[in-house]
């Protein structure tokens, strides 16, 4: 069998080159093109386009999920989910985690790609067994990142604990574009050996080497990999999938995909593409920063906006310099989502107090008490004290500090409430969730509620077979 294929340029594509800002209206005239093209999956969901729906484009998250469902007939559907995280930026408890993934497989998702920021599995393990029971696909996630801990036995010892979870598939997230083609030959090869489990590879662009690592995978038995279409494609987004299918055409590998209809389908994303000038950041060009401190495209933006302010431009270079050295001192958590953006903003603060660790956020704090999880190495001792000193660590699963926020997060919006999805709006983003329910309600803006999810359940497309 053939290359499979998942496209993400309704996901992770638009996350990474336009600020997340694309909106259903401009998926759906193509979405019957994209049905038809044979991809594997599309990865239309989650991340950060559930936050950004309600925080900038006054789009209901779950209505763009059950549109999406009602014109993707025949294709799978699959969301990124940040474990216990859900799609925020830090732990939730279980009720809210069962509820959540519940309601999104309902609302339309077939298959649920599962990460944790710190591959800790004790952070995935709620969501996994929430998404199986309910009768999603789990694919299990494995936050690539290179560290002197970070080694392919490392790597597939936590694959095989995915597995024994109940991992359906193994993903490989290279969420800088930093995996070289021998490693991800290695490794693929390596996990499909030892646990003969389906493996997809997700690389971003970033530092021009995804496309010769989606080879090397291909040739090492990697089953799906993840691309964009090419007006879509490259710097921080996915390698672009004409390439790829074109390379592989006429060997054991050929997808079988169309190169005439997904040309058409590159010529609509590249009219799209110009009404969001205004958030294209991407430089068109490779990445070289990423290699030399494995800093993720989208931190250097953060960083140029948060030093502007300032009025700190110019200590850029001494920033990233500090980003290697905060990972280190704080266990090399890979750098992903919330990760990034904490160590990102403790590595600024590094630098513009003149002093490391005299500030210190209060996500690193969270970080260093064990909240987030546990670090891949321990966090350097003289660090750990200087931030909480004699304080000891919880070695307890994060979450399972939490109470139940359900509940509360009810009476809040009692006023606003239509359906349980817009609790979990709430619970998850309360501020912004209030303010677009508020709206909502005011009749601010128009919504479609002949798509309900009762509609969709019973039409039988909400629960598509995977
Ligand atoms: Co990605």
């Amino acid at each position: 069998m053939g290359l499979a294929i998942t496209d993400t340029t309704l996901r992770d594509a638009h996350q990474s080159l336009l600020a997340t800002r694309m909106r259903t209206e401009d998926m759906l005239p193509i979405a019957e093109k994209m049905d038809a093209a044979g991809f594997h999956s599309l990865e239309v969901w989650g991340g950060a386009t559930f936050d950004t729906c309600m925080r900038f484009l006054n789009e209901d998250p779950w209505e763009r999920l059950r549109t999406l469902r009602r014109h993707f007939r025949q294709t799978k559907l699959q969301m990124l989910l940040r474990g216990q995280n859900l799609v925020g930026y830090k732990h939730y408890a279980d009720d809210v985690v069962e509820a959540f993934v519940t309601r999104a497989r309902e609302n339309g998702i077939d298959i649920f790609r599962i990460f944790d920021a710190l591959n800790d599995e004790r952070n995935m393990a709620k969501p996994m067994e929430v998404a199986k029971k309910v009768g999603g696909r789990v694919q299990a996630t494995l936050s690539y990142t290179i560290s002197p801990v970070h080694n392919i036995a490392h790597y597939v010892t936590k694959a095989k604990t995915l597995v024994d979870m109940g991992a359906d598939s193994i993903c490989i997230k290279d969420m800088a574009g930093i995996i070289t083609p021998t490693a991800a030959y290695e490794l693929v090869k390596r996990i499909k050996d030892d646990l003969h489990i389906m493996v997809q590879l997700h690389c971003h662009y970033t530092s021009g080497m995804a496309s010769m690592a989606y080879l090397k995978a291909i040739e090492a038995g990697v089953d799906v990999v993840d691309t964009a279409i090419s007006s879509m494609a490259m710097s921080t987004s996915q390698p672009p999938t004409e390439s790829l299918v074109a390379a592989l055409q006429g060997t054991p590998y050929d997808t079988g995909l169309d190169l005439e209809l997904l040309s058409e389908i590159a010529q609509y994303f590249q009219q799209v593409r110009k009404k969001y000038a205004q958030f294209d950041l991407a430089a068109g060009t490779v990445d070289v920063n990423v290699l030399r401190y494995q800093i993720p495209g989208g931190m250097i933006s953060n960083f140029i906006s948060q030093l502007s302010q300032q009025n700190a431009l110019d200590k850029l270079p001494e920033v990233l310099e500090e980003v290697p050295r905060v990972r280190e001192d704080l266990g090399y958590p890979p750098l992903v989502t919330p990760t990034s953006q904490i160590v990102g903003s403790q590595a600024v603060l590094n630098v513009l107090a003149g002093e490391r660790y005299k500030m210190v956020s209060n996500e690193v704090k969270a970080y260093v008490r064990g909240l987030y999880g546990q670090p891949p190495a321990p966090v350097k001792e003289d660090v750990r004290r200087k931030i909480i000193g004699d304080e000891e660590p919880i070695t307890c699963r994060p979450a399972g500090l939490l109470e139940p926020q359900l509940p509360e997060a009810k009476k809040a919006i009692a006023a606003y409430l239509e359906s349980e999805e817009d609790v979990l709006s709430y619970a998850l983003f309360p501020a912004v969730a209030e303010k677009f329910l508020e709206e909502r309600m005011a009749g601010k803006y128009k919504v479609d509620f002949s798509i309900a999810r009762e509609g969709l359940a019973n039409s039988g497309l909400a629960y598509h077979p995977v």
